[in-house]
């Protein structure tokens, strides 16, 4: 039996409610069965790099699901990994349903800003969907430093960007921001604040006390920037649908 096998399959499954309509439309669901299908296919996905990587949660481990929200990947992630599944988010509403469909996740309301309530160097494994596709850069690095500090030497991170990928996704949609492959490529780094987080309605993006947009990468910026913080150990293009995976080493 490989690591792989070892990890998996002896984790029970509680049936899950509908989550409220409002949480499910802020992940870009239409209904409960599309939201579970995806977060199965996210996790596959996950999966997949986790075993490339050689950093499939084993039984004893801390993996953190930083951004969780409603559990798309956290209860699929915590059905199939012996591991312990922490969850946390800024949105109470999210975190109750995450607490009230599962016993395995441990699932709490974080602040928007560091620190969270880890002791240094206790997690193994962080992963983080579509969280980092909407920083804006003072929050980007703020987290990247605390994913430092609560991780322990030698763990790793995979942390979804929008990159080249997710843009020609846009743009075959038809959806125009005003951002180019070649603009992309100049300034690295382009955070747009959209129309997903109104101000004047905290209830859209409840506990997004900052700015919320779509925020995009370049390689080479992730590579020039986020190797401040940890070892780059590969950029999986389209790793988590159309969002490039960033797999992270902490090397403190
Ligand atoms: C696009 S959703 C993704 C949710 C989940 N990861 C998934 O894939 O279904 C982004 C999530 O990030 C959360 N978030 C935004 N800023 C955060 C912060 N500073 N700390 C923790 N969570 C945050 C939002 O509340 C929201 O649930």
């Amino acid at each position: 039996m490989d690591g792989v096998d070892m990890a998996m399959g002896q984790v029970e499954q509680k049936q899950r409610a509908v989550p409220p309509q409002e949480n499910l439309t802020r992940i870009g669901a239409t209904d409960f069965e599309s939201y579970v299908k995806l977060g199965e296919i996210l996790k596959d996905q996950l999966h997949e790099i986790f075993a490339r990587f050689d950093s499939v949660p084993q039984k004893g481990m801390q993996v953190l699901d930083f951004g969780c929200g409603i559990g798309r990947v956290t209860f699929p992630v915590a059905e199939t990994y012996g591991a312990k599944i922490f969850a946390c988010d800024v949105d109470p509403t999210a975190i109750k349903y995450v607490q009230e469909n599962s016993d395995r996740i441990e699932a709490f309301v974080s602040n928007y800003d560091p620190p969270l309530p880890f002791e240094d160097s206790t997690l193994d494994v962080v992963y983080a969907n579509s969280v980092w596709t909407h920083f804006p850069q003072d929050a980007e690095t703020m987290w990247l430093k605390e994913m430092r500090r609560i991780t322990k030497p030698g763990a790793r991170l995979f942390l979804s960007v929008a990159a080249r990928e997710t843009l020609k996704a846009h743009q075959a949609r038809g959806l125009d921001d005003g951002v180019t492959l070649d603009l992309l490529e100049e300034k690295g780094f382009i955070f747009i604040e959209n129309m997903a987080h109104d101000k004047n309605n905290p209830e859209r993006w409840p506990g997004v006390t900052h700015e919320y947009g779509l925020t995009r990468h370049s390689h080479d910026y992730i590579r020039n920037t986020w190797s401040k913080y940890f070892r780059i150990v590969d950029i999986v293009e389209a790793g988590s649908g159309r969002q490039d995976v960033i797999v992270l080493e902490n090397i403190k």
